[in-house]
This record gives C-alpha cells, sequence and structure tokens, in this order.
C-alpha cells in the first residue's frame, strides 16, 4: 500500500519507524514541515494551510492512505481533515482511549505541545484522570539535535509525578527523547509512544518496501538527526 506520513519535521519519523517495524512491506511517503516547525504554536488556521498544501503532495504521490504523524494536527484537525479527504486518514491519538482503558491507567499525565493541550484533546477524549502539560521547549531542542537543555528542561515538566502511573508522549518528537525521560520518571510508570500504539492496531494489506523522504526546508543537523531517528531495517 501506498502511505503517506507527515508532521512538523523529524518526530513523524519515530511513527515511521513503528510502522516499519509492524508492516514492513509497504511504500511509505514521508513530509517533514521544517520550513514551518515548530507546528504547537500555531494557530489552527495556519496549521491547516500547512496541511493542505502537505496533503496535496501526498496525493501526487498517489498515497492511498494518510497518517497523522503529529500529535498537534492530530488533535486540532483530524475530525475535519477525515471529512474532506477521500482517502483513509489516521489520527495518532485515536486508538489511545481503548489503549490506556484496557490497561486499566488510573492517573495520565500528557506532554505535548501548546496547541495539542490547549486542544484538551486528552481530557476529552480519555475515561481517567488526565493532567496535562505543555512542552513547548522541547521541539527546538530536538529539531536542533543540541540537548544540552534537555536535562533542565525535563525536570521543569517533570516535577510533580504524584499518583501518576502512565505518561503519553502527545507529541510525536517526543519518542526520541524517550530514554531521556525514562530516567527522569523511572520504571514504574509506563511511557506510551502513540505511534507504536497505532502502528500496532492498524491493519494494512501489504505490497513491497520502499521509503521516501521529503523535507520542506534542509535545516543544518537534519541529515545527522535523520540518520540518528529513523531506523530502517
Ligand atoms: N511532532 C508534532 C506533534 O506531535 C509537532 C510538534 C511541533 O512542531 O511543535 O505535536
Amino acid at each position: 500500500m501506498r502511505i503517506g506520513l507527515f508532521d512538523s519535521g523529524v518526530g513523524g519519523l519515530t511513527v515511521l519507524n513503528s510502522f516499519i517495524k509492524y508492516h514492513p512491506n509497504n511504500q511509505y511517503y514521508y513530509y517533514g514541515d521544517t520550513l514551518n516547525v515548530p507546528y504547537g504554536d500555531k494557530s489552527i488556521d495556519e496549521l491547516y494551510k500547512y496541511v493542505k498544501n502537505i496533503i496535496e503532495y501526498l496525493k501526487s504521490k498517489k498515497v492511498e492512505m494518510i497518517i497523522i504523524a503529529c500529535g498537534t494536527v492530530s488533535a486540532n484537525l483530524y475530525d475535519c481533515l477525515k471529512e474532506e479527504l477521500d482517502i483513509p486518514i489516521y489520527s495518532v491519538i485515536s486508538e489511545l482511549p481503548k489503549y490506556i482503558e484496557e490497561r486499566n491507567y488510573k492517573k495520565t499525565l500528557v506532554m505535548a505541545t501548546n496547541a495539542t493541550i490547549n486542544s484538551h484533546v486528552f481530557k476529552k477524549k480519555l475515561n481517567n484522570e488526565v493532567v496535562e502539560i505543555a512542552c513547548p521547549k522541547l521541539v527546538p531542542i530536538i529539531e536542533s539535535g543540541n540537548y544540552n537543555e534537555l536535562d533542565i528542561v525535563l525536570d521543569e515538566y517533570l516535577s510533580n509525578l504524584d499518583g501518576i502511573d502512565s505518561i503519553i508522549l502527545g507529541c510525536t518528537h517526543y519518542s526520541i527523547i524517550k530514554d531521556y525521560i525514562r530516567k527522569k520518571v523511572g520504571n514504574s510508570i509506563d511511557i506510551i509512544d502513540m505511534g507504536e500504539v497505532l502502528a500496532n492496531n492498524i491493519k494494512i494489506e501489504d505490497s513491497y518496501k520502499r521509503i521516501d523522504l521529503f523535507f520542506s526546508k534542509k535545516t543544518e543537523n537534519l541529515d545527522r538527526n535523520v540518520n540518528k531517528i529513523l531506523k530502517i531495517v
């Protein structure tokens, strides 16, 4: 199957990794909108404009399915895109309510961008107690590939874990720093990767393997970042 995935930058590559892991024999077309990253501080109108452009690109690649490999777009535009598109489109958030319920988590911390937290999508969709924390400093750090400030920033965001039994990485960029987050929170809290949950729960007809990456801007550390993140097996 020809599958389009998109994100504001390299974060969605973590979703692509999960899809390659569970559905290796497919043709993947990835669009990273490095020209307009970060999405988390943009208005919904701006996001919509960027996403329309990306969808045009993916359609020109004749994709048969689109995966929104971005929490911010999933949180704010999924319903509208689903209505407009004539091919199936999936959000990285859709499978999470079932996943959380099955595991009986009591209190979940959601780390995400400003735009995702402002949408309160997780509070609306999950049935357990949800604590939301906006982490706007993380995407610029991850996109730059310079982690000097990461430790201090994570301490700031993860200062109150009272009663938390699960953390949703509500922005696909955060999966890249999952090991750093794990180190801060210890092993008793489950860390949930949205791309992993979606890829593991979606049915796709296999074809053959192809991976095609496109970034709207060549940023300084892009190649190094992509090589570090993408696991082509
Ligand atoms: N990776 C995206 C997300 O999942 C976008 C983050 C951003 O560009 O601010 O929210």
